[in-house]
Formats: structure tokens, sequence, C-alpha cells
């Protein structure tokens, strides 16, 4: 099937070239050879990618249409209903940055309104418009038990146990975002740099988009763009994946650039341990002059503090924690 076909079968495509795809259906299908064979392709995703899509994940169409739906109508109110939500700082639960405010440090207009939400361990959502704070609270749910799936089967592919993350970690806990963006189209606004490059906080960003393409990653020094897929999550390698794993899989460096002329929007759940977690690489992982420690261990709530405060003067988190060997 082409990439732009869907006919509701489960999908099976081959996307540009090698970006891998992960069938979800695998790894929950209780077959012991099917699981191992996907934990083995995410573990190789994760070293030679850092990203991968991901298909027949069994959360429906329909939900994630309508969360489209009501996100767009979102950000389709006043910007005196969106005022109530102004952005103030990183722990704020409900949080809208509107594109007037998005100038870069190198005076770049970045095209972007952003609501973010935390909706894990507690749940903050707008009550307006109507229904989508029940539909997100479904939403999330559904997205947060793939993605703890997704970790155990990187678990497993590290060589431990499936539960090993989860518990070192304290995923039960684990602080999760929602951030809702919406890129408006080209022909509204002449601009096409979306969203600057950088890479996630936490351990996998699922991202969904509505069928317009303009995420770039870098893959071997070169911006490689991604197509639309239907109903495929694409899947990122985050910061604390990469310390975790003492740089074994990298957080992968990600950018939006506009160029069609539809409106984008992308619903992306960031996973990340409980907030309190101080994270380092994996004891397991390190041992004496072999495989020295590659990072500084810090807990998650300070690492998402340190980030705000130096993303405004272009620098990474990892500037701080990484130990050069
Ligand atoms: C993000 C992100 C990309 C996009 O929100 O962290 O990378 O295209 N978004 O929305
Ligand atoms: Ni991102």
């Amino acid at each position: 099937m082409s990439p732009n076909e869907s006919n509701g079968e489960p999908t099976s495509i081959e996307v540009q070239d090698s970006i891998p795809v992960i069938d979800y259906s695998l790894l929950t299908s209780g077959v012991a050879n099917e699981r191992s064979k996907v934990v083995q392709d995410i573990g190789k995703a994760c070293e030679d990618w850092g990203c991968f899509m991901l298909v027949n994940h069994g959360i429906p169409e329909t939900l994630i249409q309508e969360m489209m739906d009501l996100s767009d109508e979102f950000f389709n109110m006043t910007k005196e209903e969106k005022l109530e939500f102004e952005a103030h700082g990183v722990f704020d639960p409900i949080r809208c940055t509107s594109r007037l405010n998005l100038v870069n440090q190198n005076k770049d207009m970045l095209w972007r309104e952003c609501l973010r939400l935390i909706v894990h361990p507690d749940f903050n959502c707008p009550k307006k418009p109507l229904g989508l704070s029940e539909l997100a609270s479904d939403y999330v749910k559904r997205t947060r038990a793939v993605a703890m799936e997704l970790v155990k089967g990187v678990s497993e592919s590290l060589g431990f146990e499936a539960s090993y993350m989860n518990h070192e970690l304290n995923l039960d806990a684990s602080f999760q975002l929602l951030a809702i963006n919406y890129y408006p189209s080209i022909l509204e606004f002449d601009a096409s740099l979306g969203l600057v490059q950088h890479t996630d906080h936490g351990l996998l960003t699922l991202l969904y988009e509505n069928g317009v393409s303009g995420l770039e990653v870098l893959h071997n020094g070169k911006w490689v763009g991604i197509g639309s897929v239907p109903n495929a999550f694409f899947i990122l390698s985050a910061d604390h994946l990469e310390i975790f794993s003492n740089g074994k899989y990298k957080g992968k460096l990600h950018r939006t650039v506009m160029k069609d002329e539809r409106k984008r929007i992308t619903l992306v759940n960031t996973n990340g341990p409980s907030l309190d977690t101080i994270v380092g690489p994996s004891t397991r992982l390190v041992d004496g002059e072999n495989r020295p420690p590659r990072f500084l261990p810090m807990k998650y709530s300070e690492y998402l503090e340190c980030q705000t405060r130096l993303v405004t003067a272009g620098k990474h988190p990892f500037d701080e924690i990484r130990i050069h060997i």
C-alpha cells in the first residue's frame, strides 16, 4: 500500500526508504518469538535512527480525529479567551503560548501556537471548547499505555527485564505532557520556520500530525523530512533515554519547517520519569574504566527548569551534565 492510502486494514507501509517502522501489535500479541523480534527492531531503531514510525497501535482514528478538530477549535478562540492560559512557568498545569511571543534568539519569527498540558500524574485541561477535556483525558491514557509498553520493549532491548525501567524511573508516577502545536498556513503568515531544532526531555515522544508534514530529523548529518503516514505515530527517542542508556540511544534532534499551504496541527506527548526521580546512567550499564558514566545525575524536575533557562541562550542541558571522557 502506498503511504497515502488507508483502507482501514492494519497498515503495512514502506516509509521514506529507511525510517524504521515498528508494528505495535507484535509487541502485545503474546507470541514470544514475535515479541523478541520486535524488541530487537526497537533497539536497532533507537540505536541507528533515534526514531521510528509506529503502526497498528490500536488507538482509534476517530478519537485522534476528534482531538484534532477540538484542538483546531481551541486555537480559533479569541486572543482574549486564550489569555486565561497565558504561559508563566515550566510547571504551569496549562500553558498556552501565542505566536506573537515567539521570536527566538536569532530574531527568527516562529509561527507556532502551543497549548501545553500536564496530564499525568494529575490531569489538566481547559474546559473550553466543550468536550476537549474528556476527549484529551481518554487520549492521553491511551498514549501513555502505548508509551509504557514501548518502554518495556526498550528496557528488554537494552538487555534488562521488561519492568526494569519502570521500576528505576518510577514510571507509575510518570510526568506526561501533551503539547498541541498549531502552525498556521504559510499563506496566512509568510514564514516557514515552525520550531527550531531541539531534542525532547523524557524517554520517548509520541507525535501525531494532522496529515500535513513538516517534521525533519537530523540523520547522518542531514535533515530528513518525515512524510505524513496515515494513522501512524512518529516516535522519537529523547534526552532521558540517552542519559539512562549511558549514550547508547541518543535523544533525536528534530525541527519543524512549514512548506505546506495547509495548517499543521500536531499532538505531541512527552513521557518522562516521575518529577522527583534522579536520572543518571543505569548502574547496570556503567562499570569502572571500561564503561564510565557519560552523564551526571540530575533530578528530572531540575532538568526541566534547567532546559527552560538554557534554551533562551541557545544551550542544551547536556552542556551542564555531560561528562567529557
Ligand atoms: C515538540 C515538537 C514538532 C511538531 O512539540 O516538541 O517537536 O512538528 N513538535 O509539532
Ligand atoms: Ni520536540
